[in-house]
Formats: C-alpha cells, structure tokens, sequence
C-alpha cells in the first residue's frame, strides 16, 4: 500500500470506523479478487452528464454498457437490428417464431413452464463472478447446472459394436488400467531414479486406491463401474460386478481425446448454473433497467467518425426504411465480427484487420420436446451430457423438472466447424430428422419419444451469422478504442462464447469512455 493510501484510510478510519475503511478499500479496489455481490464496475454519479453513448446490440455486452453508462448519467442509445434484445442469450419457449435467412420455425412446446429450451448459452461456470454478480444484484434466480454425469453416455460408432457405454464405466475402467500400468512400471523398477524407495511404496499404495486394483495390483473391474443384470447398484444381493471394458476399446476411441476430461476443462468444472425457468431471466432483468433505451429492428448500414463523436446511419421502420443518423460522443460496437466487416465504416486498417480475422463456430443447438423423460424413466440418466462421435455431438438431458411426464431435451450441440456447416445447410425439418436418426444409435426407441422440435443454426441467424470466435487469443485491437469507437461483445476477450467475456468487454469499454471523460 502506498503512502497515501494508507494515510488516506486512516484519516477515514478515525472518522468512520471500520465500516468506513472496508469501503473504501472497496472503493480502491484493495480488497482483492471481487466478490460476486454487486456488480464490479462502478463509474462516479453523475460522471457521464451531458456526455452521449450510441451502443450498437442489445446483446448481454451491450445492455451491461447501457445500464453502467446509465447509472452514471450518460445518455445512452442502443441501436438493436432485430425485434428482440439478448443477442445469442435465447430461450425459446411454444409459441415463439424463430427466423434464419432462409427459414422460419414455429416452437411448438407445451405452455409448462419447465418446457423451455436454451438455444445460444446454457450454462454459467462458478467463477464467471461478474455475470452471476449481476444474477446476484437483479435477484435471477439459479440453480445448478448438470454438466458431468455418470449415467450418461458415450457413443462411438467403431467402439463396442457401436453400443454406447456409461460414463461411470469409462471412467472407472480407463482410471483402473492407467493406475494399473503406472503401478508395473514402479514394480519394474522402470522409475527407480526418479523416487525413493519410501515414494514407491507410497505411490504403490495411492495407485492401489486410486484405481481400484486387487491384490496383486491388476484392475480387473469395480464396483465403481456397477453391476450387470441389476439397477446399477448392487441392490438386496450383491451381484456380478460389469466386465471392464477393454483397454485396448477404450484406446481406440475418440472418448480421452477430449469428452471424458470435459469437466476438467476450467469453463466447464463444477459447479455450473443456470436460471430457473431460462436462460433470458438475465435479459429480462437487464430489460427491467434499461429497455426504454433500445431502439428495435434498427439496422446499423455506416459507422463513421465526424468531427466531434461518432455519426451512425440507421435503417429504422419508423422511417419507412429510410436511414436516419444518430449522433453521439462515443459509440460501443458489440456487432459480431461476421456481420460489422460488411458494414462500410471509417475503421482504421488495424481493426479490420482484427474483425476479418475472427472465424466464428458455425454452432447449431436441436432441442425436442419428448413425450415422456425415458432417459430417467430407462437408464436413471438426471441431467449431464452423453457424447457420440456423429455429428450431433451431444445430447444434453434436462437437470430441471424431474420425474415430470415430458421434457425438453437438447438432441444436438454441434459445434464442429464441418459438422456445423452440414446441419446449417439443412432445412430445419431435416435438421429434426437427422439428430432423430443419430440420436436412434444412443438410445434405441429415441424417434418413438420425440413430440416436436426445433433447431437454430446460428451461422444463418440474420446479425449473428455465428456462434462464437474460435480462438480466444485476445484480440488486443479491440481492446483499444478507434477514435471515439470502442468494441466489445464477447469477441473482444479472452473468453468467446461466453457471457462472462460479454460482460469483461463491455465493462472495459465503459471504464475507458468513463477515464476518457473524467479526465477531459
Ligand atoms: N460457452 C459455450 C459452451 O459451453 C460455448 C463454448 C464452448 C465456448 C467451448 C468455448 C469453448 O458450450
């Protein structure tokens, strides 16, 4: 801590207590990492009057902007394309309409409200703190997100007679042959040099546990792995414990390429969460607080710099088409890399160059209403995931609404960039006939469950025209403004295709306009 700081805190602490002090080192942001209980960004009242922010989207990035800016007495314009706020965060539920360049669907779930499905995000990791602290701050409502399941499944064509196999045996068996192997290789004296004698026995003991293995260190199968002929468990009677799957299977599947450390991966480590009844319960809260500042089915045709701000040509239908132009100090442009390069703008070369350089995942979600939950009622399956190696992906089963006579499943997550584009290219009728057929290979019966459906192949959603950028090497471009123009949207950080990325660029970019204008 600096001298100042510290002088500063006491002369606080002899007037206000330590109440006064913790703020204030709140309010310095010494208090080390933040805490999801409000909202980590917080501009001076009145910083922003007589200061104007012209936001194009009304995506998550883009409403976060407008309600900081806001708070802080900017006068704030979003410019939103189509008639809807949220941006990929969509939930769709029966009655909805949902449109693609080349197609229209009409959802036609029943009216419960458990039957909803989440077409762009699903989930939001424990340590995405500045999304859930705005859940937290708006009171929407979580719970948890199933991401890993042992009942689930795992699907490859080539591997055990194309049957799919449970997680919990995947997962005990490749543990029990690898704890098997490391424990010959100590016994052979192959690591002699790089343990002590003392470490060895130890490393002997922990494998022994680690994976199951019997008395002379062999994994011939577990418990862990369950039982044949039964209900998993080993019920009244003990009874034959399931065969290990072969090794040598196991090896040549695509399973430990990445599907069986899945929840390794930070993003998607436990615990996860979703909000109850959807995931737009966070677009209706940021709706709530600054939805009289968008202006929908406004299409952005020019972005330019004039001599004091920004100049935006708009198409609105108040205007019958026309183009109208809005003004303003500062804009932040949250459109996706894929629509804003075709839009004519006075963007230095640099950032072009950015913009052109981001490929985006041709992500496509299939979601069916079923007639009724066998993968609860058949295999006691409660939320997660199972895997296949065809190109739906995944089939995600609900964590919500269990035991209810019917329920949303999400038959296809496809985020593969050549299976991507197949089903894109698909009317949605044979995108609901094909995930149908793949799905048969997982759960034989599947086409006999399935009521109705629906899919959003976002490469084809009108300003969109993606999922999310591929890579998340920062772009440091668009971190920096362009003039008075500033970017964000989850494309500009580290984390694409996913909210929390949302939220970190808007806020970088309201903290730059707002250190701009205080310091002006
Ligand atoms: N956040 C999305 C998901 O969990 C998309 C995504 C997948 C983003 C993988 C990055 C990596 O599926």
């Amino acid at each position: 801590m600096n001298i100042t700081k510290r002088r500063f805190l006491q002369t606080v602490g002899s007037i206000g207590g330590v109440g006064a002090v913790y703020r204030s080192m709140q309010a310095l942001g010494m208090t080390g990492i933040g805490t999801a209980s409000a909202s980590q960004l917080s501009l001076p009242s009145g910083s922003g009057n007589g200061r104007s922010v012209v936001i194009l989207g009304a995506g998550i990035s883009g409403l976060v902007a407008a309600y900081e800016l806001s708070k802080a007495g900017y006068d704030c314009t979003i410019l939103e394309a189509t008639e809807r706020a949220g941006g990929r965060n969509l939930t769709v539920r029966g009655g909805d309409l949902l449109e693609e360049s080349d197609s229209r669907q009409n959802v036609q779930f029943g009216s419960r409200p458990d039957l909803y499905a989440n077409m762009g995000p699903a989930r939001i990791p424990y340590h995405h703190r500045t999304i859930l602290a705005y859940c937290k701050e708006f009171g929407v409502e979580l719970e948890v997100f199933t991401n890993d399941n042992r009942a689930a499944l795992f699907h490859n064509r080539e591997r055990f007679n194309g049957k799919a196999v449970a997680s919990r045996q995947v997962n005990t068996d490749m543990r029990g042959y690898i704890a098997e192997l490391l424990a010959k290789a100590i016994d052979r004296n192959a690591l002699d040099s790089e343990f002590t004698s003392e470490d060895k026995e130890r490393i002997l003991a922990m494998l022994e546990k680690y994976g199951d293995l019997d008395d002379n260190r062999q994994y011939k199968g577990s418990s862990r792995g369950g039982f044949k002929r039964q209900q998993i468990n080993a019920g009244l009677k003990s009874g034959e414990l399931n065969s290990p799957l072969a090794f040598d299977e196991l090896l040549q599947s695509d399973f430990w390429i990445y599907k069986l450390h899945f929840d390794q991966f930070l993003n998607q480590n436990p615990t996860l969460f979703q909000p109850v009844g959807g995931m737009d319960a966070i677009v209706n809260a940021f709706n709530e607080r600054v939805g009289t500042l968008i202006q929908y089915r406004s299409i952005v045709k020019e972005i330019r710099k004039s001599a004091d701000g920004v100049r935006i040509v708009v198409q609105q239908p108040v205007m019958n088409g026309q183009t109208v132009v809005v003004n303003a100090d500062f804009a932040i442009c949250t459109i996706p890399a894929p629509v804003l390069v075709d839009i004519p703008n006075d963007f230095f070369k640099d950032y072009l160059g950015a913009i052109k350089s981001l490929e985006f995942v041709p992500a496509v979600k299939i979601a069916y209403q079923t007639s009724r939950r066998f993968w609860e009622e058949d295999q006691a399956i409660y939320g997660g995931i199972s895997w296949t190696d065809q190109d739906i992906t995944q089939i995600w089963y609900p964590p919500y609404g269990y035991h209810r006579e019917n329920g949303i499943l999400m038959g296809a997550y496809i985020w593969g960039k050549e299976p991507g584009l197949r089903f894109s290219e698909m009317t949605p009728q044979e995108r609901l006939q094909a995930a149908i057929n793949q799905g048969e290979q997982i759960h034989s019966g599947y086409a006999n469950e399935i009521a109705t459906g629906v899919s959003r192949a976002w490469l084809k959603v009108p300003f969109q025209k993606g999922g999310w950028a591929y890579s998340n090497e920062i772009r440091e471009t668009l971190q920096k403004p362009d003039g008075p123009i500033y970017f964000a949207g989850d494309q500009a950080s580290a984390l694409p295709g996913w909210q929390e990325g949302a939220v970190l660029a808007a806020h970088a970019a309201v903290q730059g306009i707002s250190e701009r204008v205080m310091s002006a």
